[in-house]
């Protein structure tokens, strides 16, 4: 049992600098290169306990954060000093196939990849991860995945909660540890690891200190199994507060709520006011899969935010805009162009029977280049659920039938990649097959249903076939 709830902070990963910046005069375009070492490293996570080993980027879990600002493309030279073989996926970005972190696509220890990324979409959260084929799951558990966060001049203009002390990024992630302090391994599960210790940005059920004033809170989950219900509560009042943005970006206005759904990959970030607690503890709680795992005495707590006296500048503190900005919907439809089932079917799990090692069958699309296609998104394997992510692609999604769930208020006003398909749940996603040909990965970001299967390919192709 952890004893120190909300008596450690939160930590946040240093900012990545460039090593050097070019000017492209063909382009007029900057172009800034990096270099990320993935290295083991050690964290003692229960006090008089064997430390856990980890290996992450730039030794250091989550990995630095990436600040980047659209339209200055970057290079990232990603370094393998582990003993694993690693593939770096940049979730968010609408990347050249080969620079997507295809699984295959492995460097082995003592190789490095140069990843072009272009940059050149809206601002939003994004974030780096492993991607290796059938070891995903372990990758990113074992320390990963880091944040990668563009900016751009209309988000800016807005006056939104910004820099460093007034926009946090919040990775979540929930892990299970062995009586003697290391860190148990996914490795050998094919359903699920819920994880019973909550993290954020690597800290077990950190607190953070915060003034009584609007934030900005980016939210990330980065679990390989557990999906989050979050509220945020003083005492036992929940504290209302605006959802933002999504995976790829802010939404069309913001969105009032009590509650926050987020499941694997999906980025949520809300803005939320703390001026009225002043003084105060407001915990993050969790209402979801709370009894999953063995230990839950405490995977219905998240972090706390501790609220001080004084607000040391009221730079954008101001009220929202009641719109934030024209989302650029792919046109509507009413048909269905493709139907993908999510499902368990002898052992494995796989989308339309197939699995990701099935390699003469794994291609399950061929999209025209700019062909705007809708998806229906089916989840026929029971009491489990499924965030499905495509790569490549910004999505709407249209409708969520079969179960409980309809399309969540804020879900209505944003564009995704990923999208929870709850137990029963069949859900439409509409989206514009560009910019580029090349093959790319849909997958479920259960890392242990990905690794396990269930993960298939499309050929956006600019020939008729
Ligand atoms: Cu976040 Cu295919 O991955
Ligand atoms: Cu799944």
């Amino acid at each position: 049992v952890y004893k120190e709830i909300f008596q450690n902070k939160l930590p946040f990963p240093p900012d990545k600098a460039p090593k050097t910046s070019y000017f492209n005069e063909t382009t007029k375009q900057w172009i800034d290169y990096y270099e990320i070492e993935i290295k083991e490293f050690e964290q003692t996570v229960y006090k008089g306990l064997k430390p856990a080993k980890l290996v992450g980027y730039d030794g250091i879990s989550p990995g630095p954060t990436f600040r980047m600002e659209k339209d200055r493309e970057a290079v990232v030279r990603f370094v393998n000093q582990a003993p694993m073989d690693i593939s770096v996926h940049l979730h968010g970005s609408y990347s050249r196939a080969p620079f997507d972190g295809w699984a295959e696509d492995v460097t082995k220890k003592g190789q490095y990849k140069d990843y072009y990324y272009p940059n050149h979409q809206n601002a939003r959260t994004l974030w780096y991860h492993d991607h290796a084929v059938h070891h995903t799951a372990e990758n990113a558990y074992f320390g990963q995945a880091g944040f990668y966060i563009l900016h751009d001049p209309a988000e800016d203009a807005l006056g939104l909660p910004s820099g460093p002390v007034y926009d946090l990024p919040l990775a979540l992630s929930a892990k299970q540890y062995n009586s003697d302090g290391t860190l148990f391994s996914p490795a050998q599960e094919t359903t699920s690891l819920y994880g019973d210790v909550i993290h954020v940005n690597g800290q077990p059920w950190p607190f953070h200190n915060v003034e009584p004033r609007k934030y900005r809170l980016r939210f990330l989950d980065t679990a390989i199994s557990r999906a989050f219900k979050l509220t945020f509560e003083d005492g036992t009042k929940k504290v209302p507060f605006h959802v933002i943005a999504a995976d790829a970006g802010l939404l069309t206005k913001p969105v009032q709520s009590d509650t926050l759904e987020i499941a694997m990959a999906e980025r949520w970030e809300i803005v939320i006011d703390f001026s009225a607690y002043a003084g105060k503890n407001i915990t993050v709680k969790n209402s979801r899969d709370v009894q999953a795992d063995e230990d839950y005495n405490s995977t219905d707590k998240v972090m706390r935010f501790v609220v001080g006296k004084d607000v040391s500048s009221q730079a954008n503190n101001g009220p929202l805009p009641p719109s934030l900005r024209t989302v650029k919907f792919p046109p509507k439809k009413d048909t269905v162009d493709r139907h993908f089932k999510f499902e368990r079917s002898g052992g494995q799990w796989v989308v339309n029977g197939v699995s990701f090692a099935d390699v003469n069958n794994r291609i399950l699309a061929k999209p025209a280049r700019g062909a705007v296609e809708v998806w229906e998104l089916e989840n026929s394997s029971g009491g489990w659920s499924h965030p499905v992510h495509i790569h490549l692609v910004d999505f709407q999604v249209l409708s969520r039938t079969g179960g409980k769930r309809s399309v969540l208020p804020y879900e209505r006003e944003a564009l995704k990649d990923v999208v929870l398909l709850g137990t029963g749940e069949t859900v439409r996603v509409i989206a514009r097959y560009a910019p580029w040909d090349g093959v790319y990965m849909f997958h479920c970001h259960n890392l242990i249903h990905e690794d396990h299967d269930m993960m298939a390919a499309f050929n956006v192709t600019s020939l008729a076939d």
